[in-house]
């Protein structure tokens, strides 16, 4: 695996990883096991970056409760990120919908979906404008290919509003609307110092100071049940065995869980 210098010494392909002391909470005694505290990492972090932070879709964010009822679309609430981001926004005090497998949709609901469609439904856009309402203007795109941001720009309500990307955003999906800003994220600049992926990423005070301020309040969720942790594979033989897990993940079989793997007794 070829790091690039942001990560260099930082891999977590590793007995160890460092990190940074106020980008690291205490699981509370009695909460989590190793394993599940273990993928409270990149996908947990892009949901709060990408529902929270006020540069992207500045959501209400927890404990606060957002006023009245609104709606945000998670795309892809099966994927790691966007099992987290259905329980975040949840806990915001939002409705939730998304689209998954149908194999997905009962461990999305328990993950406090509202509503959950299949996104190879040729009439999914009609049934999410169906059932927001046709009031929606925050969604958080996990999958972000054309099919998925095309989906996510044309569930829009007629203001439009933004939608968050975690891959680049697709010209053709850009064309769909005028009035809907696709916004990509990073989760990267969490960290707070540049680096280069493709291009040079200029370090972010804010971004850094928004997540640290965040992680403080995740003990106290966990402790109260309040974010549950995704669920989890594990894949035996250790690092050893990261090859084939990640061989298995290539193929495209994993979906609704994340692999981790025990690396000491
Ligand atoms: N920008 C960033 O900072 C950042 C951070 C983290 C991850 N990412 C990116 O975010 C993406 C998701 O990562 P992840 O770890 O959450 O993925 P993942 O859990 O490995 O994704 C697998 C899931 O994706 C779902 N899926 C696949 N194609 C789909 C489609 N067309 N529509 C809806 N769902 C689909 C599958 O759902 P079903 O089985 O229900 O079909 C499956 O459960 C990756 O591309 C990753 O590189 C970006």
């Amino acid at each position: 695996m070829i790091l690039s210098d942001f990560s260099r010494g930082r891999g977590a392909f590793a007995e160890y990883t460092k990190v940074s002391a106020d980008l690291v909470w205490k699981v509370p005694d009695n909460t989590l096991a190793h394993e599940e505290a273990a993928i409270f990492g990149c996908a947990f972090w892009t949901s709060v970056q990408a529902l929270f932070h006020p540069a992207r879709l500045n959501m209400t964010e927890p404990p606060e409760k957002v006023k009245g009822e609104e709606w945000a679309f998670i795309y892809g609430g099966s994927s790691f990120v966007g099992m987290y981001a259905l329980q975040l926004a949840h806990l915001a005090g939002y409705k939730v919908v998304t689209v998954a497998s149908p194999k997905n949709w009962d461990l999305c609901k328990s993950l406090r979906a509202d509503a959950v469609f299949d996104y190879k439904d040729p009439d999914v856009t009609k049934k999410i404008k169906d059932i927001t309402e046709n009031t929606l203007h925050l969604t958080f795109d996990t999958i972000s290919q054309l099919s998925s941001q095309s989906i996510s720009v044309n569930s829009f309500s007629p203001g439009g509003g933004k939608a968050i990307v975690i891959q680049p955003p697709q010209k053709e999906a850009e064309a769909i609307r005028s009035d809907v800003h696709i916004q990509p994220t990073l989760i990267y600049t969490s960290l707070g110092r540049q680096f280069e992926l493709i291009s040079t990423f200029p370090s972010s005070h804010e971004d850094r100071q928004h997540m640290a301020k965040f992680l403080k309040k995740v003990p106290g969720f966990v402790s109260a049940g309040l974010i549950k942790p995704n669920p989890v594979k594990l894949w035996d033989g250790g690092l050893d065995g990261v090859n084939a897990g990640l061989d298995y993940m290539r193929k495209g079989k994993n979906s609704g869980e994340k692999l981790v793997y025990r690396i000491s007794a």
